[in-house]
């Protein structure tokens, strides 16, 4: 018997296969069109596309497992978070979805600011809000696209579109629900007063559910675009980190994931739904029911890696990479990195935040540069560690994943930097995963998210910090943490 984890991802949609005690079984991804950027600062996908690439995803991973439809006992959903998905009354896509890197909404955040108060967004919300919410896209459609506001029937996250495709259900869960901006995290529901304030309509809005409960069941027409059997149970699921979250077993307090792709998010789980009043993290409701969870993001971690590939070093792979680093000693000889290269979300919510190496001197090498990259990416996840902890929440032990935490010499200095144990898990396959290990919840083959996470995630390595190594970090630290605030006031002017 097989759980199926769904995953609509950026680049592609994943489908893996697991069996009763979550070990997986096979995985298959079916990309997506590369997604539309008509204007810097704005990113566009079909979700037509992903429901395509879903049916591929979910054919190709039946075929490659030799699975039985029937032998399908439950699916779960996961995806990126934040994207605006608009159906008209016929059940239409509207238009092309604005999905969560899209940055066009600053008008619209100023808007919301001004008109509701920033304080008491904050207490309806428990968090700012930012651009890359789903909540301004909404108001950017009903200030540049008034015709195609008319028409808005159903207001849909990306993987609560497959939902409804595979189900006919209009329905979200509250970890995604988080990320819309608009919902109420504390008591995990639509925040009331917000939406009327705002003249919204309430009924364009999902209803949520839990995580792991049961939404729907794969409908007739379902079954045979993607060949699952009519009546498979589809869970709730969760936004793409709370369901990343659950695939490492971060469901209990003192562990923090921080997956390295792309981006970088240091991730814990909250016992209660406290947040950050500057906002430089999110306080969002976990896939476990009566959790909730904040997460830091650094913009560009992987991609100040590959960014230098791409520019320096073409046909290097990344392990080269990572062993020309290695030839420069701690602390990469006084030069430091700043990952900015897509302005930063924490600790400094600042869109115009810009890149660089600082303290170059004509000794510096380039395997000091390339060292110099690895430990800033790691400070700015020290700068998450640390608003997170400011916040009460104690870590003593950080699961890292993503292709970053791929280098042994990458987890050494992670641990250095954060001063804390590092683990890497036996499973690293993220957010279709944590969506598969939900669905076993879902279907009651475990009884609770953490039940079936410890029964699942097994850690397969453990690294200690180096104290006279650790020493050497936080001095460096100390001088990275007074370099944006030193340069901040130059962003403004070299975005001209
Ligand atoms: C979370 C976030 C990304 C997207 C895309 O806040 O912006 O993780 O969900 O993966």
């Amino acid at each position: 018997m097989f759980w199926m984890g769904i995953d609509v991802g950026t680049g592609g949609t994943r489908a893996l296969l697991v069996d009763g005690h979550g070990q997986v079984k096979a995985g298959f991804t079916a990309p997506h069109a590369p997604m539309k950027m008509e204007r810097p600062l704005w990113a566009e996908q079909d979700p037509e596309n992903w429901w395509e690439a879903a049916q591929a995803a979910i054919r190709g991973v039946m075929k490659q497992a030799k699975a039985k439809p029937t032998n399908i006992k439950g699916i779960g959903l996961t995806g990126q978070m934040h994207g605006l998905v608009l159906l008209d009354e016929n059940d239409q896509v509207i238009r092309p979805s604005i999905i969560w890197c899209d940055q066009r909404s600053q008008h619209q955040v100023d808007w919301i600011n001004r008109v509701c108060g920033a304080d008491n967004v904050l207490a309806w919300t428990a968090n700012p809000v930012v651009t890359g919410f789903t909540l301004p896209k909404l108001l950017w459609v009903r200030d540049h696209e008034p015709r195609n506001f008319q028409k808005i029937r159903k207001v849909m996250l990306p993987k609560d579109y497959l939902r409804f495709k595979l189900t006919g259900e209009f329905s979200s869960d509250v970890s995604d629900a988080s990320g819309t901006g608009l919902f109420d995290v504390v008591l995990r529901r639509w925040s009331k007063p917000f939406i009327e304030k705002l003249h919204l309509d309430a009924s364009i809005f999902p209803s949520v559910q839990e995580s792991s409960e049961v939404s729907g069941i794969v409908s007739e027409t379902a079954a045979e675009s993607t060949g699952l059997v009519h009546g498979t149970p589809v869970v709730a699921g969760a936004g793409d980190q709370a369901a990343s979250a659950v695939g490492n077993g971060i469901v209990k307090s003192g562990v923090a994931s921080c997956t390295l792709g792309t981006s970088g998010v240091v991730f814990a789980q909250l016992e209660r739904a406290v947040y950050d009043p500057r906002g430089r993290v999110h306080t969002f409701c976990h896939a476990v029911p009566g959790k909730w969870h904040v997460m830091g993001v650094t913009q560009g971690a992987g991609l100040s890696l590959d960014w230098f590939r791409k520019q320096f070093a073409p046909n290097a792979e990344f392990d080269d990479l990572m062993a020309e680093a290695a030839k420069s000693p701690v602390g990469s000889r006084g030069l430091y990195w700043l990952p900015y290269l897509m302005g930063e979300r924490t600790p400094h919510l600042d869109a115009s935040a810009r890149g660089g190496w600082i303290g170059i001197t004509a000794s510096h090498a380039r395997a000091d540069m390339i060292r110099a990259l690895v430990e800033g990416v790691s400070f700015s996840q020290k700068d998450c560690l640390e608003v997170i902890e400011e916040m009460g929440v104690e870590v003593h032990k950080v699961r890292v994943s993503g292709g970053g935490a791929k280098s042994p010499f990458w987890r050494r200095i992670l641990s250095d930097v954060f001063q804390r144990q590092v683990t890497t898990l036996a499973t690293q396959e993220g957010s279709a995963y944590g969506a598969a290990l939900l669905s076993l919840v879902g279907t009651e083959v475990y009884h609770t998210v953490p039940e079936a996470c410890e029964a699942a995630i097994k850690e397969t390595e453990t690294i200690g910090c180096n104290s006279h190594d650790a020493a050497i970090y936080d001095r460096h630290y100390q001088v990275y943490t007074q370099i944006y605030p030193a340069l901040r006031p130059l962003f403004g002017l070299m975005a001209d």
